[in-house]
């Protein structure tokens, strides 16, 4: 019995490798679009005024911060613009990765740890479990600034050190993060919540066919002490949509990344090792000016404020034909049933904000993305497996992608959306859209992946 089977076996592979086809034509990933950047400039339409706060927090964007500035004592980064700079600045993580020389950079003696790599994204890191096994999901900062002596003071005394991050790698218990682009984001800021749940109830149908559910991540009114935003709004920035607002992103940012005690984060996520005042960034009430007088994290809120939205191509890559085909693709897949290419603002005081559509590509509503994305990290109502539709406007020129930045390919990433439920989560929402797209032939994959490099 077994010679038999296995004789028509080995003649069957025969055969196949006698007449090895010519290689195939199949769908590529064209990769980061060359050509103008297309994004980093300032709303068109701002008035004078408008302009010098946007320039007033692009300076303040791209400052970098030192042990006199507050710096620290942990921190990820010394600067907004080292994290947020592809293509432009505001953008996202550049193809060499600041973290590993900040590392020791002006005497600190700090370990690079294994998932940084000068050639691998930007990335923080959030522990998923405490030592006694109750939830953490906090960012953990990966410098100190022990030894660090820079033109603004000086660490040279302070001796708090490193947390092993090793440890936790080989135990599972932490995930990363990458940084979003902020281009744009004062339009999706001024998106009202109505227009958001109207998009949802309008794909109703559509999505149930296909087994998308989402939800928008609603801070509730549960009376917590610790927690902020609790207005029971929508929020809808960071990889999660845990963040209600610029200003919060802002405030948030700059004590977790960089240590910057500020006027919305006023203590210090650790109180040893200071050598300036805290909180370390203030308004200056004293200041003759407008642009004087406000505080960096309003000053970097009014950047991102008005930073414009990132210029899609028409012709780039693969031409137009190929690019409104590939539209069509994206829409007719379900691909635009999570990422709605446009919702619209409501009336804004500011003009270039007010009534406008913004071509986002995203529904900004959490998804059960599957175990083979879920992070284990809980935010808010975002559960662990739950992440906001990532917006793809500038992916044309994005690196890194999905939230971990695991991949620079766009093929991996859309079949990273598909895995089936295990133990502990469900299976992914985007099962039944990416089998659709998986049957579409090479010519059309290639259109799709050509629209989605024109954004
Ligand atoms: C060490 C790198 C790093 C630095 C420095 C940094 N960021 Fe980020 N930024 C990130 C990461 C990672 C995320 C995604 C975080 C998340 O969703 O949990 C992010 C997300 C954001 C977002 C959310 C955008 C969106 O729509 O999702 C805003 C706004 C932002 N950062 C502003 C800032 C500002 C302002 C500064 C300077 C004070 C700053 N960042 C400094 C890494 C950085
Ligand atoms: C069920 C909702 C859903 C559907 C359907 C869906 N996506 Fe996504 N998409 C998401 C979410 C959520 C993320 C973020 C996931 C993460 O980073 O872990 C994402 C991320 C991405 C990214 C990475 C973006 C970045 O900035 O890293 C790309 C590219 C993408 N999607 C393309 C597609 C395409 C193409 C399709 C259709 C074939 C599609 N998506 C269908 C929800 C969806």
């Amino acid at each position: 019995m077994k010679t038999r089977t296995l004789v028509p076996t080995i003649g069957f592979v025969v055969v196949l490798a006698a007449c090895a086809a010519p290689p195939q034509f199949s769908a590529r990933d064209p990769g980061v679009r060359g050509g103008p950047a297309g994004a980093g400039n300032s709303l068109t339409t701002l008035t004078t005024a408008q302009k010098a706060f946007f320039a007033a927090g692009q300076d303040a964007f791209v400052e970098v911060e030192g042990i006199g500035d507050g710096l620290g004592p942990r921190f990820n980064l010394d600067s907004c613009v080292g994290c947020h700079t592809q293509p432009a600045l505001g953008g996202s993580s550049p193809a060499v990765n600041p973290q590993v020389g900040v590392a020791t950079a002006m005497g600190a003696r700090n370990v690079v740890p294994s998932f940084i790599k000068k050639d691998g994204p930007v990335r923080e890191a959030r522990f998923k479990y405490k030592a006694d096994g109750s939830r953490d999901g906090g960012v953990h900062a990966l410098f100190v600034i022990s030894g660090r002596r820079d033109e603004t003071g000086d660490a040279t005394g302070c001796s708090i050190h490193q947390e092993d991050f090793e440890a936790h790698v080989a135990r599972k218990n932490v995930s990363f993060r990458i940084p979003t682009p902020t281009f744009g984001l004062g339009l999706i800021e001024a998106i009202p919540d109505a227009a958001i749940l109207a998009n949802h109830t309008a794909s109703a149908a559509a999505r149930a066919k296909l087994g998308i559910r989402g939800r928008p991540q609603r801070l509730l009114p549960t009376g917590d002490p610790n927690r902020s935003g609790n207005d029971g709004t929508i929020t809808r920035f960071g990889w999660k949509a845990q963040n209600k607002s610029l200003l919060m992103f802002a405030g948030e940012a700059y004590n977790v990344e960089q240590g910057i005690s500020n006027e919305l984060f006023p203590q210090e996520r650790e109180e040893a090792c200071q050598f300036r005042t805290v909180p370390n960034d203030t308004t200056d009430v004293d200041a003759a000016t407008g642009t004087g007088a406000i505080s960096d994290v309003e000053k970097f809120a009014f950047f991102m404020r008005f930073l414009a939205p990132p210029e899609p191509s028409t012709t780039m890559p693969g031409g137009s034909a190929s690019i409104t085909h590939g539209k069509e693709l994206f829409v007719t897949v379900g691909c635009a049933l999570c990422h709605t290419p446009m919702l619209r603002t409501a009336n804004s005081p500011v003009t270039a904000l007010n009534n406008q559509p913004v071509n986002l590509y995203s529904d900004l509503l959490l998804h059960n993305m599957g175990p083979g994305l879920a992070d284990d990290i809980v935010q808010g109502l975002a559960d662990g497996d739950e992440f906001r539709t990532a917006p793809l406007w500038g992916l044309g020129q994005r690196i890194f992608l999905l939230h971990d930045g695991r991949t620079t390919d766009l093929l991996e990433a859309i079949f990273a959306h598909k895995s089936i439920r295990n133990l502990k989560y469900r299976s992914s929402e985007a099962n039944g859209v990416v089998g659709r797209f998986r049957s579409l032939g090479d010519a059309q994959k290639q259109d799709l992946l050509n629209f989605l490099r024109s954004l």
